[in-house]
């Protein structure tokens, strides 16, 4: 028997880094996906081929032992891979040889996600051996692989976007996910041209809360009650109100020291040329930022964001969760 699962990447739209401490953000998927397939051998050991379109296929081999033992380090480009392998092995004391392909995206620009490649990996094993996860405990095992290969560094937002699909308020590190029903949001969506560290910038922001815990607390605070506001404006379809909360989440991340050229000048750029709000998405530094017009200035607010250096992306949001795709 063969499986394929895919899950989608996401886009961080408030409350980046404040997250990693327990409070409320507000995700959603994009329609760049990555995916698994699996199948069950007679050869007693894990064989995993990951492969990017246009590239040659690597194979990785692993015996059962070296699979199951707790304290192996998975080279870095299986990783996530191996490692739910390894969890759910340990987890539902399951043991078989596998071949095992996984196609991630040539160009990830950020949205693309380790956490996807884990969901669709754990989905595909729940459909292989037949153990009937249900997206809970899907998106709990994906989490407790990302914390394991990440030493901790992962509030775990993105597993809830891989696993749920469409827009997510995911709050308290997992014990809050909820997915909500909105009028997809149709942001514009630009990639600096910069990647970078996500640990790094994490780890950054980390150490300034540790030097100055009384004024960090109230930004994580006030990006809280931007997240509550930013929820109700998306449900009602308030691009406007959407749009000034953008403005002051970005305000705030610019505080926490994650705001770099490369995003203020396309962020600048699109609020310049008509739009009605414009911040970064996700660790800052680098990767994505995006804005959001009213459809009369979506035209000058690309050309804006492409003048300032940026790729504008063409990807749909608020998309499908993981699913089985044979
Ligand atoms: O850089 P991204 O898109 O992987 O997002 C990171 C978001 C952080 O809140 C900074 C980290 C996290 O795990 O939530």
């Amino acid at each position: 028997m063969i499986v394929t699962a895919s899950a989608p990447g996401k886009l961080m739209l408030f409350g980046e880094h404040a997250v990693v401490y327990g409070y409320p953000c507000l995700v959603t998927t994009v329609d760049l996906r990555v995916s698994t397939t699996i199948e069950r051998t007679q050869s007693g050991t894990i064989d995993i081929a990951p492969s990017l379109p246009g590239e040659a296929e690597q194979h990785y081999l692993f015996t059962l032992d070296e699979i199951v033992q707790s304290n192996v380090i998975f080279p870095k480009a299986v990783s996530f891979v191996a490692s739910a392998i390894a969890h759910f092995f340990r987890r539902y004391n399951v043991r078989s040889g596998l071949h095992i392909m996984t196609t991630g995206l040539a160009k990830n620009y950020g949205l693309g996600s380790s956490s996807a490649i884990t969901v669709a990996t754990i989905a595909a094993l729940n459909a292989l051996f037949n153990v009937q996860l249900s997206s809970r405990e899907i998106f709990d095992l994906a989490f407790a692989v990302v914390l394991d290969v990440q030493r901790g560094t992962a509030s775990g937002f993105d597993v809830a976007a891989a696993v749920y699909g469409g827009t997510v308020y995911y709050s308290k590190r997992g014990d809050i996910i909820e997915p909500l029903e909105l009028p997809a949001p149709s942001f514009i969506v630009g990639y600096s041209g910069e990647k970078v560290s996500t640990t790094d910038y994490v780890e950054q922001v980390r150490r300034l809360y540790q030097q100055m815990p009384t004024l960090i607390e109230p930004i994580f605070a006030l990006m809280t009650t931007i997240v509550e506001q930013a929820r109700l404006a998306l449900h009602a379809g308030d691009h406007a109100e959407i749009g000034r909360l953008m403005n002051i989440n970005q305000g705030l991340l610019d505080s926490l020291g994650v705001n770099t050229l490369s995003l203020a000048r396309p962020i600048f750029a699109a609020r310049d040329a008509g739009a009605l709000g414009a911040k970064l998405s996700g660790a800052g530094g680098g990767d994505c930022m995006f804005a959001i017009a009213d459809d009369d200035a979506r035209g000058a607010v690309i050309t804006a964001m492409q003048s300032a250096g940026c790729e504008v992306l063409d990807v749909a949001l608020h998309t499908d969760g993981v699913c089985i795709d044979t």
